[in-house]
């Protein structure tokens, strides 16, 4: 079937659903989501978003700013983080004004509370920046946007997988999807399209990310010959509920919460002094396996704990409602009276399709602009979060840049009539379905996923050296191999989920090479990239953003400058 919109967007997490609110009304806008929109992944950010509103004590965009870059490890294009910061407040009253329940402080203002990194007077001491939902804010500000988009009447395409983007004659015309329930191709047209496809979360064994967090978007933006950037940045959360991942919101040490290890020792004091727990996540993460490394992980396993027990019933239930659940349900402890046991987990990546201020994608060192198409969210790299994002500045980036990108489309698209297409753009996608079906290999996709979860983490996780980056290389590429000879049983059209599964471990296992590649490059370490062999940072060499490319010869590393305007690099002591 063929549909014709103005603006696709892909994605129903908060960055597809806030730039779908601001074009409603202006323009024929549809959302296509691989999964029932509520579902994305967004609804599991939990602690908060941050904002200079000063509602519990003195703040400043400029220190937002500083803290944000700092946190980078100075990798941040400075523009975007300058317009991330100043924009924060007005997206909070917007979001507030929309429906979201914020938690409130005594004086029923926004309530706001510590999280990582952030911090009064350039770095003085932890300030209270977080502007939360107790810890359900993802999910409260995703159905909120949801319910907009729906008494809007946006047209959503509900569980429609995108087999790819069409690009004609220079022009991203819109995509082809996948239609799970029916077992149906579809071209839909459009004369802007916006990827707002979230993470990749999922290449990795340990993650608090979603099942569908599989980077579709990465590699369907990759193999249309667009870079990516700054892929060997990705952020473990360091505090996943042991041992599956699940994310325990850092806001936990925002309430108070301090990470102890088997000596009953508060480490954290002796990895940053000034702040301690709530020190940007690389800096925990790192400290805690240097924890378990060194031996004083609980019981000489592969965790610590976070201790809550000296917060209260009452703060631990209104402010940490949903952690104290998942921690009750899945481990059965009750963190009111018990520690509980966590270890880092993959949450976030901070690289992605280059993008603009405006989410038009970008694609090459030189800044050339893909002609209708965006990107914003976790697949976009714009770049506010550098070498390493601070919590709460995800949801932040999404509500920001996902309404710029939204704004952007609308000037663009009075330019652009949907021309007809000098290809059939089916074709190759109804080839790509039809050889999938029928393949009769003997490997198993699950067992090939299982295969590069655990590659990832063994070789390209928070520590990272030479000769493990080329031996994780080596195996993802004879995964790679093996994949050639998958076989699915599934014949059927409905619902055919072994067929998705099997596209996404494509993406998976190509995104995995993408993120080896580029750590293996960069040869120094800054934020969440970490090189034992080159435990220092090189600004002489290496201030500078990766572009990994998809060429006929391979994949191929260029680089260009980062953008800085206010902050020079420093030393980064918290
Ligand atoms: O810890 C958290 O609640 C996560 C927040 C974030 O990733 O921004």
């Amino acid at each position: 079937m063929n549909f014709k919109h103005d603006i696709i967007i892909v994605g129903a997490g908060i960055a597809g659903l806030r730039a779908a609110v601001e074009c409603v009304g202006k323009a024929d806008v549809a959302v296509v989501s691989k999964v029932f929109p509520t579902r994305s992944h967004s609804c599991a950010a939990q602690g908060g978003i941050a904002a200079s509103i000063g509602n519990e004590e003195e703040d400043h965009w400029e220190w937002h700013m500083f803290d944000t870059v700092k946190g980078s490890d100075y990798l941040a294009d400075q523009d975007a983080v300058e317009i991330m910061a100043k924009d924060a407040p007005r997206a909070i009253y917007e979001l507030e004004h929309m429906g979201v329940p914020f938690s409130r402080n005594a004086e029923g203002k926004i309530a706001q509370r510590n999280f990582g990194g952030h911090t009064r007077d350039y770095g003085k001491a932890p300030v209270k920046r977080a502007c939360h939902a107790s810890d359900r804010t993802g999910r409260v500000s995703m159905d909120t946007l949801y319910e907009q988009c729906m008494y809007h009447k946006v047209k959503f395409y509900s569980e429609h997988y995108v087999l790819s983007l069409v690009i004609d004659e220079g022009r991203c015309a819109g995509l082809v999807t996948y239609d799970l329930p029916k077992g149906e191709l579809n071209f839909l047209a459009a004369k802007a399209v916006l990827l707002a496809t979230g993470g990749c979360g999922r290449i990795y064994k340990t993650t608090s990310n979603s099942f569908a967090t599989t980077g579709d978007g990465f590699n369907l933006a990759y193999q249309a010959g667009i870079p990516l950037e700054d892929m060997e940045f990705v952020q473990f959360h360091p505090t996943g509920l042991y041992p599956l991942g699940i994310l325990v919101s850092e806001a936990a040490r925002g309430e108070g919460g301090i990470l102890r290890n088997r000596l009953g020792e508060r480490f954290m004091e002796r990895y940053a002094p000034t702040v301690k727990d709530l020190a940007p996540r690389d800096i925990v993460s790192r400290a805690i396996l240097t924890e378990i490394r060194e031996g004083r992980g609980i019981d000489g396993k592969d965790y610590v704990y976070l201790d809550l027990t000296h917060l209260g019933e009452d703060r631990i239930l209104k402010k940490l409602w949903e952690i104290t659940s998942f921690v009750k349900i899945y481990l059965g402890i009750d963190p009111v009276c018990e520690p509980i046991p966590v270890q880092p987990t993959c949450h976030y990546i901070m690289g992605g399709i280059p993008t603009d201020i405006n989410g038009r994608v970008l694609m090459d060192e030189k800044g050339t602009v893909a002609r209708g198409l965006y990107a914003t969210g976790e697949c976009a790299c714009v770049s506010v979060h550098g070498a390493n994002r601070l919590g709460c500045n995800s949801l932040l980036d999404l509500l920001v840049f996902g309404r710029r990108s939204g704004l952007a489309m609308m000037d663009e698209i009075p330019q652009h009539a949907n021309h007809p297409l000098t290809f059939d753009p089916l074709k190759m996608p109804a080839e790509k379905i039809e050889g999938l079906l029928k393949r009769e290999g003997t490997e198993k996709i699950d067992e090939i996923r299982r295969s590069m979860q655990s590659l990832m983490m063994e070789h390209c996780s928070s520590f990272r050296n030479e000769g493990s980056l080329e031996k994780g290389i080596e195996d993802i590429r004879s995964l790679k191999e093996r994949y050639k000879n998958i076989g699915i049983k599934n014949k059927g059209k409905f619902f055919n989920y072994e067929l998705m599964e099997a596209i996404e471990l494509d993406h998976q296992l190509d995104i995995s090479v993408v993120i080896l590649l580029s750590a293996l490059y960069r040869k120094e370490s800054r934020g969440a990239h970490f090189r034992e062999d080159f435990p220092a940072r090189d600004e002489q060499d290496y201030l500078k953003h990766t572009l990994a490319f998809q060429t006929p010869e391979g994949s191929e590393i260029r680089y260009k400058p980062v953008n800085i305007t206010r902050f020079q690099p420093e030393a980064r002591r918290y």
